[in-house]
């Protein structure tokens, strides 16, 4: 199989943008960009548009390489990142009218997608194995593109291979209020686990995954429901950096000396909770989340588990002793999570057709029906894997051209936060 990593050809993306705004419909737009102008209804109703513009938008989001990737950072994550790439891929048009003027704008909004394999994050787990964390990487990245990233349409790449993430941190660690990190649940709950020896490095990651973010300027970030409160927390740094240097005159005048523009330099990200999915409960508990930090393996569902360990921890995880099976009784955090599963790895199959079908089975006979559709799910995404980790040419390479495009975007985000901080530009 003949694959190569690409970035489509900039007469190929012009091509299907032409084609695109040709049957050009109007969708909702965010509503900063709303605000002083109204949508038009239909095309008849105002004056054909008399400008035109680009908006990007950015989606960024990563998983930890610690460990093997389990169902929850698939169903909660990497999935959705792939659907978001499908769903985008072609750009957005929509037309503005100016209620004062009525002039009409015809704006066109293209996604751009990052996926990163967030390796400095997984070293804050003390101490981490040196020999694991190469294999660990390589694993996750071929993931991503086995569940379906195209490299094509999104860049794949390693978070320690662009500098510029760690440098952020660093600048944003000087903006950032001790207090703030000390809030966070993610680093009570794991400094917890770590005892005495915890690293600085924990209590500072929510900062690096703040400048993951704000680097690409994202302004969307498909994470777990967990991630909730790293996100608010990087809109706080957001706006604490762009209140505290990106404004007045001697900002305007820095950023005229180096050629930029005086706006704020950091996007402030929204994140994207899905429902389904969004919080994939542990096969040994119901009400503990499936992480990859659980010491009991039983408790999950990896990606790359083989057919029969998936069956073998599906027969023997946790039920309960109630008749038939059902979905909306909170008392039975075991049922909801097991049909949830069922549900996300049919997506074509409605609730409705679920909850029939199962409504007045046994656990006994409802186990090998989920576990024929869990390893029905996962065995295609399994062959892709093996596909792409025997071809580490073709991963090197996306990796590869994956830095280089990441690079270019954070290198200029970097270099005007360096601007608006006042250091000295290099010459
Ligand atoms: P873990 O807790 O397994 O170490 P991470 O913290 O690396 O997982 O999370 C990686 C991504 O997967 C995040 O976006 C997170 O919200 C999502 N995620 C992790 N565990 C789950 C889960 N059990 N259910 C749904 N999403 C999850
Ligand atoms: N902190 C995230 C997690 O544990 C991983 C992560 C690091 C991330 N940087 C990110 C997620 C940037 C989204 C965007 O799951």
């Amino acid at each position: 199989m003949e694959r190569r990593p690409r970035r489509p050809p900039l007469a190929a993306t012009l091509l299907s943008t032409a084609m695109f705004l040709r049957c050009a419909t109007a969708f909702r737009p965010p509503a900063a960009a709303r605000a002083p102008t109204r949508l038009r209804a239909s095309s008849s109703e105002a004056a054909a548009p008399v400008a035109r513009r680009t908006v990007t938008r950015r989606i960024l989001s990563g998983v930890q390489p610690t460990g093997s990737i389990h169902l929850g950072n698939y169903l909660g994550a990497i999935k959705q990142w792939v659907d978001l790439q499908d769903s985008l891929s072609v750009p957005l048009v929509r037309t503005e009218v100016n209620e004062k003027t009525g002039a009409a704008t015809e704006v066109t909004e293209v996604t751009e997608n990052f996926y990163c394999v967030v390796d400095l994050h997984a070293i804050t787990a003390q101490p981490h194995d040196p020999s694991a964390l190469l294999e660990s990487t390589r694993a996750s990245a071929a993931l991503y593109l086995a569940a379906g990233i195209d490299p094509a349409r999104s860049t794949v790449f390693v978070q320690s291979h662009v500098p510029a993430h760690s440098e952020l941190a660093w600048l944003l660690n000087c903006v950032t209020p001790m207090n703030w990190l000390e809030r966070m649940i993610q680093y009570k709950e794991k400094s917890a686990k770590q005892g005495d020896g915890v690293g600085v490095g924990l209590f500072d990651y929510p900062v690096l995954m703040a400048a993951d973010i704000l680097l690409y300027g994202a302004d969307r970030v498909p994470v777990g429901e967990d991630q909730r409160q790293h996100l608010e927390l990087t809109r706080d740094i957001a706006r604490r950096f762009n209140d505290q240097y990106c404004k007045g005159n001697p900002y305007k005048k820095r950023c005229k000396a180096a050629g930029l523009p005086s706006r704020p330099v950091l996007t402030e990200p929204e994140a994207m909770i899905v429902k389904e999915g969004a919080r994939v409960m542990s096969l040994t508990d119901g009400h503990a989340k499936m992480s990859k930090s659980d010491p009991s393996d039983a408790s999950r569902l990896n990606i790359l588990d083989p057919p029969d360990l998936l069956r073998k921890k599906i027969g023997r995880c946790k039920t309960d002793s109630m008749a038939g099976i059902a979905w909306d009784d909170p008392d039975r955090p075991e049922a909801v999570n097991l049909l949830n599963i069922y549900a996300a790895v049919q997506p074509d199959r409605s609730r409705e057709s679920i909850a029939d079908e199962v409504r007045d089975l046994n656990w006994g006979a409802f186990k090998p029906l989920l576990a024929d559709a869990v390893v029905a799910h996962l065995e295609p995404l399994q062959q892709r894997y093996r596909e792409v980790r025997e071809d580490p040419t073709y991963l090197d390479g996306v990796l590869a051209e994956g830095a280089s495009a990441a690079e270019e975007v954070a290198g200029k985000t970097l270099h005007a936060a360096r601007t608006a901080m006042g250091f000295a530009p290099r010459t």
